[in-house]
């Protein structure tokens, strides 16, 4: 198949087969453009997580799609998601990517929005006569589950319990780790720009294929669940799941026989964190909370629990997509945060081991597939996999069962 007219309308259905994805579906922009319609803005995006504003007034700027928004919390204590449009002559309200306000006043004629979205003041009123609930900011549907925070700009359609389906699971094996059932993402973001198109992020991020390729300098250096890479084919454990709806997760906890293996330590060396959470579990279950560790997962579509790192995908243009990430802190376990940071920034940080690499790989795939657009073989698996019974796909960590269950979602949504 050659390279298609930009303009023309794209047949998801044929692109998009069971086995195979064709390369025009990572460089076409109008496939960027039917992804910002159909995903991200009639469906549920990820915006952030209620522990990044504690307080009345903190906020944090966001993109949903092509659409800035601002998460703020109200003085009722509720968390808002505002559009950062001014409901005057449409100017950007909010230009810093976090704070704290008393109001919001556009820069541009001074109208002051209270920070629950209500028009409150419009300088030189005499000229104006309108009534000024009418404009309020506008919201998106807006919902969230354990403290992350989800909208969706259009106001029909599934709900957020719909669109996370039996992954709420994944949510719950994250915060559970916690002595309080909560997350702190107080840590601040690190933003690493991909020269790929965005999908290359949730691919590669529960492919357990590449690792002991991509990231082979890493496994032999560090002493990490990452090791069962290096086993044979026959001796791995772990395995990769498709949950459905697009979220698709490599399980490692399959192979995990000792608690905290997933922190590359033992209980003794964090007593404080281990007693927490016997103190709130009892013996047996916190240690198999423990064992089994955090997910290492990716919510359909712009979500990553990448372990003790949560991610955010945030599209930018076909061939561009910014990798956004920040350490996953427990609340009520701070003998164990600065650990979580420093593992942090060695994982993903600006001179980590994983981010260079796999932002290398993206950008050569991705250059790649702009040259000649041939068909991308997913098939890896498809003999061996197996449904559990909660209707879980699942096969062997090697294996891109997860992947056909992201595209298999991503034609139900942009086919229809
Ligand atoms: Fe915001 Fe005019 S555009 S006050």
């Amino acid at each position: 198949m050659g390279r298609m007219d930009n303009f023309s309308p794209v047949n998801y259905g044929e692109l998009v087969q069971e086995d195979r994805i064709h390369g025009s579906l990572y460089v076409n922009p109008q496939v960027h453009e039917d992804e910002m319609d159909r995903i991200f803005h009639k469906g549920w995006v990820f915006v952030g997580h209620d522990s990044e504003i504690p307080n009345p007034g903190d906020y944090v700027t966001r993109m949903v799609g092509k659409q800035s928004v601002i998460m703020i919390r109200g003085k009722d204590n509720q968390v808002r998601v505002l559009l950062n449009r001014c409901k005057h002559r449409g100017n950007q309200l909010c230009n810093q990517k976090e704070g704290n306000k008393k109001a919001l006043v556009c820069p541009y004629h001074g109208w002051a929005f209270s920070i629950e979205g209500e028009l409150k003041d419009v300088p030189y009123s005499g000229g104006f006569d309108r009534d000024l609930s009418e404009y309020n900011l506008e919201q998106p549907r807006t919902d969230s589950y354990r403290g992350f925070v989800w909208a969706c700009l259009a106001q029909e359609g599934i709900s957020l319990k719909e669109h996370l389906g039996r992954a709420t699971e994944l949510f719950d094996r994250a915060c559970d780790l916690s002595p309080s059932g909560e997350l702190n993402l107080s840590a601040g973001w690190d933003r690493h720009l991909y020269l790929s198109n965005w999908k290359m992020l949730p691919e590669n991020d529960t492919d357990g294929y590449h690792v002991n390729f991509t990231h082979q300098s890493f496994v032999q250096a560090i002493d990490s669940q990452y090791g069962d890479f290096v086993q044979e084919e026959e001796t791995i454990e772990g395995v990769v799941i498709d949950w459905g709806m697009g979220h698709t997760e490599i399980d490692f906890s399959r192979g995990y026989k000792e608690p905290l293996k997933w922190l590359g330590v033992s209980p003794e060396k964090v007593p404080e964190y281990v007693e927490a959470m016997v103190a709130l579990h009892g013996e047996e279950k916190a240690m198999e909370i423990l064992r089994i560790g955090p997910p290492h997962a990716c919510i359909f579509p712009n979500l990553f629990l990448g372990e003790m790192n949560i991610v955010i995908f945030q599209p930018e243009s076909i061939g561009t997509s910014v990798q956004w990430h920040t350490p996953m802190f427990l609340k009520g376990a701070e003998q164990l945060n600065y650990r979580l940071l420093r593992q942090s920034e060695g994982a993903m940080g600006p001179t980590s081991f994983l981010v260079a690499d796999d932002a290398t790989i993206a950008q050569l795939t991705q250059r790649t597939l702009e040259e000649g657009e041939p068909w991308c073989d997913m098939s890896r698996g498809m003999n061996r996999e197996v449904e559990e019974r909660n209707g879980n796909l699942v096969s062997h960590m090697t294996d891109e069962t997860n992947n056909r269950g992201f595209w298999k979602h991503y034609k139900e949504v942009m086919a229809n």
